[in-house]
C-alpha cells in the first residue's frame, strides 16, 4: 500500500509570516507587530512580509498550478478581534475570500486558529498567563467557525505550543520576550484549556463535519537499530526525553487524558475534562530528529562537523519522519498529518531567471521516502504540508531563512516557482509513486 488516493498533498504558511497589511482594514496589533523591535535580524518587521493580504489571488493561482490538494494557513486573531469584544468584519472578509479562492481552485483549506501572534489587548491582560485567555480564545474561535465552516473542514487549534510557550515565556527568544520559567506549568495548562475549548466550539458549531487536530512540534529520536530494546529506548526518549518541550508533556493530556508528573500541580482532573477532547488526527511539525537539535557533540556523540545540514544549520535526518509518524500513530491511535516539514536554503534567482534548489529537492525526496515507508507499513498518514509555500518572515530571523517552494523577491514581491516547487508538483501528480 502506498499513499492513499485522497492524500492531502499541501503546503503551509502562517498569517504573521506572509500577510503583511499589519494595520490595514481595522487589524489590531499583535505581540509580533508591537513588541518585536530590537529582537529581529536587521530590524525586519512583518509589516509587509509577502503582502499575501493583497496578493492572495496570485498566490492561490500558483498553488493551483503546482497542483496542491491542500493549503494550511492561520487566521490572525488580532485581525479578526482587534480589540476586546470588537469583531472586524473586513478582517473576516479577507479570510472568507481566501477560503473561496482556495475551494474554487479545488484546494482544501486547513485552518490554524493560533500561530503565535497574540493580540496586544490579550497580552495586556496577561496573555497566556491569564486563565481567562481560554474564554477569549473560545469567543474568537466561535467567530471564525461560524463564518468559515461552510467551506473549511480541517481545523488545527494551536501551532507548536511548546515553542511559543518556551521561547515566549521561558527563554525570552520570541514574543512577548519574557523570562518566567516558574510560570511554565500554568501557561501549559492555559494553552491546553484554550485548545480544548476551541475543539468543543468547532464540534458544536461547524457546518461541515469537521476534522480537528493540533499542530505541535513532533519530532522523534531515531533508534540505533530496530531491535525491540532500541525501539523502546527511542520511544521513551521521544516522549519523555525533552521534559516540558517533549511530546508527552503536550500530547498525553490532550490525546490520552494523562497528566505528566511535572504538570500535576497545574492541571486538575476537572481541567482534563475540557483538555482531553476527542481529535480526528494527530498533526505535527517536524524538521529534524529530536536529539539533533543540539549542536553539542558532548550531548549527542552522533554529531560531527560537516554533517548534512540545512541553511538554518538543522541536521538533515529523514528517518525522523518515519519514526515520528510510527510512534505517534502507535501511541495516540490517530491518523497522522504532517502539518510542517521543510528546509531553509540561501536561494536566489539565478542568471537564467530560475531558482535552482537541488538541496531542497533532495530533502523533500528523502523525507517523503521515509514517510512512504511508514505508510507502507500500515501507519495511517493522511496528509503532508510542506513548510512553506513561499519564502516568508522567519520570526526573529527576518527574511534570511528561505523555506519556500516559491521564491519571493522582498523588494518587488515577485514570485518565482523554485525547482523544488516543480518537483513537488510532479510528486503530487504521481501521488508519490515516482519517489
Ligand atoms: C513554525 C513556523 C516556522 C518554521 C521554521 C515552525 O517552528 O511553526 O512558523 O517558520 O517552524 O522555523
Amino acid at each position: 500500500m502506498s499513499f492513499p488516493q485522497d492524500f492531502l498533498w499541501g503546503s503551509a504558511s502562517a498569517a504573521f509570516q506572509v500577510e503583511g497589511a499589519y494595520n490595514e482594514d481595522g487589524k489590531g496589533l499583535g505581540i509580533w507587530d508591537a513588541l518585536a523591535e530590537g529582537h529581529i535580524r536587521l530590524n525586519a518587521t512583518g509589516n509587509v512580509a509577502c503582502d499575501h493580504y493583497h496578493r492572495y489571488k496570485e498566490d492561490v493561482a500558483i498553488m493551483k498550478e503546482l497542483g496542491l490538494k491542500s493549503y494550511r494557513f492561520s487566521i490572525s486573531w488580532p485581525r479578526v478581534v482587534p480589540e476586546e469584544g470588537v469583531i472586524n468584519e473586513k478582517g473576516i472578509a479577507f479570510y472568507k475570500d481566501l477560503v473561496k479562492e482556495l475551494t474554487d481552485a479545488g484546494i482544501e483549506p486547513m485552518v490554524t486558529l493560533f500561530h503565535w501572534n497574540l493580540p496586544m489587548w490579550m497580552h495586556e491582560k496577561g496573555g497566556w498567563l491569564n486563565p481567562q485567555v481560554a474564554d477569549y480564545f473560545e469567543e474568537y474561535a466561535k467567530v471564525v467557525v461560524d463564518v468559515l465552516s461552510d467551506k473549511v473542514k480541517y481545523w488545527m487549534t494551536i501551532n507548536e505550543p511548546q515553542l511559543f510557550a518556551g521561547a515566549g515565556y521561558v527563554d525570552g527568544g520570541h514574543a512577548p520576550f519574557l523570562k518566567m520559567p516558574a510560570m511554565f506549568g500554568k501557561i501549559t495548562r492555559n494553552i491546553m484549556f484554550a485548545h480544548g475549548k476551541a475543539v468543543k466550539v468547532i464540534r458544536e458549531r461547524a457546518k461541515l463535519a469537521p476534522m480537528v487536530g493540533m499542530a505541535p512540534t513532533g519530532s522523534a529520536v531515531i533508534p540505533k537499530s530496530d531491535s525491540p530494546e532500541d525501539l523502546e529506548k527511542a520511544r521513551f526518549e521521544t516522549y519523555e526525553g525533552d521534559g516540558p518541550n517533549g511530546n508527552a508533556w503536550w500530547a498525553d493530556p490532550i490525546c490520552l487524558g494523562i497528566i505528566p508528573e511535572g504538570l500535576r500541580n497545574d492541571i486538575s482532573k476537572e481541567d482534563l475534562r475540557i483538555i482531553h477532547q476527542p481529535l480526528d488526527f494527530y498533526g505535527f511539525n517536524i524538521y529534524t530528529a529530536q536529539n539533533f537539535w543540539t549542536q553539542d557533540p558532548k550531548v549527542n556523540p552522533e554529531l560531527y562537523d560537516g554533517m548534512p545540514r540545512t541553511g538554518f544549520d538543522w541536521a538533515i535526518k529523514p528517518e525522523s519522519i518515519y519514526y515520528a509518524a510510527k510512534f505517534h500513530y502507535e501511541r495516540y491511535g490517530l491518523p497522522v498529518i504532517i502539518t510542517e516539514n521543510g528546509m531553509s536554503n540561501p536561494d536566489f534567482v539565478m542568471m537564467d531567471g530560475k531558482v535552482h534548489d537541488p538541496q531542497r529537492i533532495d530533502y523533500i525526496h528523502r523525507y517523503l521516502l521515509q514517510l512512504k515507508r511508514a505508510v507502507e507499513e500500515g501507519v495511517k498518514v493522511i496528509g503532508y504540508q510542506y513548510w512553506s509555500i513561499m519564502d516568508n518572515m522567519e520570526w526573529t530571523e527576518g527574511y534570511e531563512r528561505r523555506f519556500g517552494l516559491v521564491h519571493v523577491d522582498f523588494k518587488t514581491q515577485k514570485r518565482t516557482i523554485k525547482d523544488s516547487g516543480y518537483f513537488y508538483a510532479e510528486v503530487i501528480k504521481a501521488n508519490g509513486e515516482n519517489l
